[in-house]
């Protein structure tokens, strides 16, 4: 993280922490402290730029039934992936009509549990999957999940996922043979893009498919489901959203396609949920190995910092004295270790902070977005509260 980052980062947070010193008493650390204000803020800024586009939020970024109420407010869908996911929705009396289900391999059950539910777009991408909708009422349309390599990616989705765009229009077939409703495209072009332009190109692959779709078979497409992907900015920056926006408004410029002609939808996860979580996390104790000082917190990769490790993505960290300190302290390069007993449970290596000791708390923003949602309870050690401001 440079200087120029950290100093932002700083004072954005020093007005931020004035009422964690009260939730700290109360709570000690661990602690995840959830602002849903600021996951409205990021809806209201997605919404700005894509006004046309329908935005589901993707549940399993951070299911909270507060961040989930939130979205719902501002007038926002869901995606949801799985029935727990939908059980969920359905508890906080949420808006079935606006899910849409967009997990590409599913038990049948798990397609009549959804349709019970209320959900009526599913998402295929395979013949197998196809299968599994014949035969079921004819209100249910299939969006076609397209795969699109993006290396450029902290997640790439596509070697999970998607059929090959050379192979999507037999699978169209196969839908409509199946008498199931083709409703139109999906694709996702990996979480935490650090490029917008995989989004330009998955689009303009999507549009020369439904022109070959038109012109040849005569087949309307009447959704375009563009992800989710949309990046942050952890310790570096990240692509402007509005960057995003205008390479989507470039490609159907380029087509000379009208973009009313289609219901536009998008999937963000990560980019709605990041920053209304940030973690306060305490120094358990301090060593030096092999010349490097290492400081061991009280939350790591097995919990809150997860998405270190599933999907190498790393938050900011500063420690809460510099927040309060009148100018910039010295920063030392350090190791900042988790509470575990495994070897791997290691947050940064090389990190720079300030001096500290035990018992110091340590701040990470930006730790809304696969981290609660994909820790675990490994050795013993429970999930990090989450505590609302
Ligand atoms: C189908 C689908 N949609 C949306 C998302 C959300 O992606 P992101 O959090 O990168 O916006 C994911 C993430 O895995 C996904 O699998």
């Amino acid at each position: 993280m440079n200087r120029r980052r950290r100093a932002r980062l700083r004072d954005e947070l020093r007005q931020r922490s004035a009422r964690w010193a009260g939730l700290l008493e109360r709570h000690g650390t661990p602690l995840l402290v959830l602002e849903p204000h600021l996951a409205a803020r990021r809806y209201r800024e997605l919404a700005q730029v894509l006004p046309d586009v329908n935005l589901h939020y993707a549940v399993k970024a951070l299911p909270h039934p507060i961040v989930l109420s939130t979205i719902a407010i501002c007038g926002g869908g869901f995606d949801v992936a799985t029935r727990g996911e939908i059980d969920l929705l359905g508890r906080l009396g949420l808006p079935m009509h606006r899910c849409i289900h967009t997990h590409p391999v599913k038990k049948p059950a798990d397609i009549d549990h959804a349709y019970a539910a209320g959900i009526r777009t599913f998402v295929v991408e395979n013949a197998c999957e196809v299968q599994k909708f014949a035969g079921r009422p004819d209100d249910v349309e299939l969006l076609v999940r397209l795969a699109h390599r993006n290396a450029a990616a902290k997640s790439d989705l596509s070697s999970k996922f998607g059929v090959a765009p050379a192979e999507a229009e037999l699978l169209v077939k196969h839908v409509l043979a199946a008498g199931v409703r083709f409703a139109g495209f999906s694709f996702h072009v990996g979480s935490q893009s650090a490029r917008v332009e995989p989004f330009g190109d998955a689009l303009r692959q999507t549009l020369r498919l439904v022109a070959e779709l038109r012109d040849g078979h005569g087949v309307p497409t009447r959704v375009i489901d563009i992800g989710g992907g949309f990046p942050v900015s952890y310790r570096g920056p990240a692509p402007p959203i509005g960057a995003i926006a205008s390479v989507v408004d470039d490609v159907f410029g380029e087509f000379g396609v009208a973009r009313d002609r289609f219901t536009l939808l998008a999937e963000p996860g990560r980019f709605l949920a990041a920053d209304c979580l940030t973690l306060l996390t305490s120094v358990v104790g301090t060593a030096v190995r092999d010349g490097q000082l290492w400081h061991y917190l009280d939350d790591g990769v097995y919990g809150s910092y997860s998405n270190v490790m599933t999907e190498d993505v790393h938050p900011p960290i500063l420690a809460l004295s510099e927040l309060t300190a009148a100018t910039a302290v010295d920063l030392e390069p350090v190791t900042l270790a988790g509470p575990t007993c495994d070897s791997a449970d290691v947050i940064a290596r090389g990190y720079p902070m300030p001096a500290l000791d035990v018992g110091d708390v340590v701040v990470s923003p930006m730790m809304g977005a696969y981290t609660s949602v994909t820790a675990s309870r490994f050795n013993g050690i429970p999930a990090t509260p989450i505590v609302m401001i």
